[in-house]
């Protein structure tokens, strides 16, 4: 065995007879080898992101659209960090990548990789090709130049519609080819898998149309249902009889439209990811732009075809190299948002926000996503996109996930593996600042919503507050929160009985241990406390009866 320490790690086991070279490198930054590459994993319904062997988090933040070129990346770098994000999603281009067919260049990915690497920060490239918020505009020139090759979807009424075809054969392949190009580069390219998840193509579906009209469209509509969504468990989980079968209009009435749609996007999206995964195993997801999870609205309002959480049977059937599909998040009202974190947290999909708002509003569902067992949230749109705003204006922007972000940072592997193992609760202030509560097994925790005042708390005037407790043994918690305080309550046999804190000590995780900044007693703890300001606080707290 042979080893070479520089800045890598070279681990090589030569035995003769078989030759059998084993190589391992690491790096400072990410380690390669087949078994350290960034995958999904699922154990009793709860997923985890394993990066570098370990559950990850992602505490992302999404470059705007135009902003993957090295003259914007200085201001995404800033940005990055103001954000403390440890994970950049970044759009790479089918049209910058493949200018002539068949013909690629991977400039704009090196220097997303060398740069990423130079920030210790790990990339998630979006790939934005057929699909682009449900048109095609980054497809290559030279396709845009053919539109009846490469035709876009046909209204109800023959009226055009811009968005492109799902049935289109040469289009889908010549995605497929420059996906796999793509993948295939990386997979050389970044041995060290600065690279942990790709995104194929973004919020894909149609606006202005539920379905394509055109003639070979309406021939497939009316032809009959294809077998894979005729499966009883399918059925099942689309609300229809399990034995159901014939037309679209037969099997579906009047959701056909949509779920036609649905089921040709998402076809054609899993042919692009199967053919990219062939070549490099990466996790892959779909983005989704969301209809109103509560109210049932009809398909006309929202980006028909893509993967709004009715037709998440259909994508999973459809696209099965698609691990998960991804909520973005731009909803508001806290009952409407915690119904889509609900709807696409499921055993057969990993929660995931690539995409949400940056506000405090928004900064708080961070804490359900982790409750939830999801891998990353992120918020869109960080940099300064010609507005001219200086570091102080994107840093205050920015503030309140950057400093949930700074208060995660150093315990994110903790923080990933206790949402794995199912040992994180949340609770998220809502519109009526009402308390909330947490059953933690033989205690209650109440979670109310307001400023740090001394002995009173002051009401929050916005719905902002959040809180968190991750359950380490029967009395004893991590609380972590912001504009909140906490009390607690003995239950079942203890119900009625004295209590009292044990120790409250605040402070952080830092490479696997506490590391004490106080104990917490007196007014830091009375008075119906502790009590949680502005900034994220960690708390490690044991409660005993007295
Ligand atoms: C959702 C898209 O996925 C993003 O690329 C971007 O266009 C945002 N909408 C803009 O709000």
């Amino acid at each position: 065995m042979i080893r070479i320490m520089k800045s890598r790690k070279f681990t090589w086991m030569i035995s003769t007879g078989f030759v059998i070279v084993f190589l391992e490198i690491s790096t400072a930054f990410g380690q390669v080898g087949t078994e350290m590459m960034p995958k999904i994993v699922e154990k009793n319904g709860r997923h985890a992101l394993l990066v570098d062997g370990q559950p990850f988090f992602m505490l992302g933040g999404q470059a705007h659209n135009s902003s993957g070129w090295p003259g914007m990346l200085p201001k995404v770098w800033s940005a990055v960090k103001a954000l403390n994000a440890n994970t950049l999603e970044v759009p790479i281009y089918w049209e910058q990548i493949e200018p002539q067919p068949g013909k690629f260049d991977f400039s704009l990915v090196d220097t997303l990789l060398k740069q990423g690497r130079e920030h210790k920060v790990h990339l998630v490239l979006l790939w934005f090709a057929t699909w682009k918020n449900g048109s095609s505009h980054y497809m290559p020139e030279w396709m845009k130049h053919e539109p009846t090759k490469y035709p876009n979807i046909t209204g109800m009424n023959g009226n055009p519609v811009d968005s492109p075809s799902p049935h289109t054969q040469a289009a889908m392949e010549f995605d497929a080819k420059a996906f796999t190009a793509v993948m295939g580069y990386l997979k050389k390219a970044d041995l060290q898998h600065t690279v942990i998840m790709v995104q194929v193509e973004n919020e894909p579906g149609a606006w202005g149309s539920v379905r394509d009209y055109s003639p070979i469209a309406r021939k497939l509509f009316e032809g009959p249902v294809p077998d894979e969504l005729l499966k009883p468990e399918v059925l099942k989980s689309l609300k229809r009889p399990v034995d159901a079968k014939g037309t679209w209009s037969e099997v579906f009435g009047n959701d056909a439209d949509e779920y036609f749609h649905a089921w040709s996007v998402a076809r054609y999206i899993g042919y692009v990811a199967a053919a990219g995964k062939a070549v490099n195993p990466l996790p892959l997801y779909v983005n989704a732009a969301l209809r109103d999870p509560i109210s049932n609205p009809s398909a006309s309002t929202y980006e028909s075809g893509g993967a709004t959480d009715n037709v998440i049977p259909i994508w999973k059937v459809a696209a099965p190299a698609i691990d998960l599909i991804a909520p973005d998040i731009y909803l508001s009202g806290t009952d409407t948002v915690l119904k889509v974190i609900e709807l696409y947290n499921r055993p057969d999909n990993t929660l995931f926000v690539p995409e949400t708002g940056s506000s405090a509003e928004y900064a708080k569902y961070m804490y359900e996503v982790m409750a939830h067992g999801g891998i990353g949230f992120s918020p869109f749109g960080i940099d300064d996109n010609g507005q001219g705003e200086g570091e102080a204006e994107i840093a205050t922007r920015l503030a309140p996930l950057s400093q949930e972000y700074a208060m995660a940072v150093p315990m994110m592997r903790e923080l990933a593996k206790w949402g794995f193992e199912g040992k994180i609760k949340a609770v998220v202030e809502r519109e009526d600042h009402a308390d909330q509560t947490i059953d933690l097994g033989s205690w209650q925790a109440i979670v109310s919503f307001g400023a740090a005042g001394w002995r009173t708390a002051q009401t929050n005037k916005r719905p902002i507050g959040k809180a968190m407790i991750v359950q380490l043994g029967d009395n004893e918690f991590v609380l972590i929160g912001t504009l909140c305080h906490f009390t607690f309550k003995p239950l079942g046999a203890n119900s009625g009985k004295a209590w009292q804190y044990l120790k409250v000590e605040e402070g952080q995780y830092e490479n696997g241990t506490f590391k004490l900044l106080r104990i917490r007693n007196g007014d830091e703890t009375d008075w119906g406390g502790p009590r949680i300001g502005a900034i994220p606080t960690v708390l490690h707290t044991t409660l005993t009866l007295r």
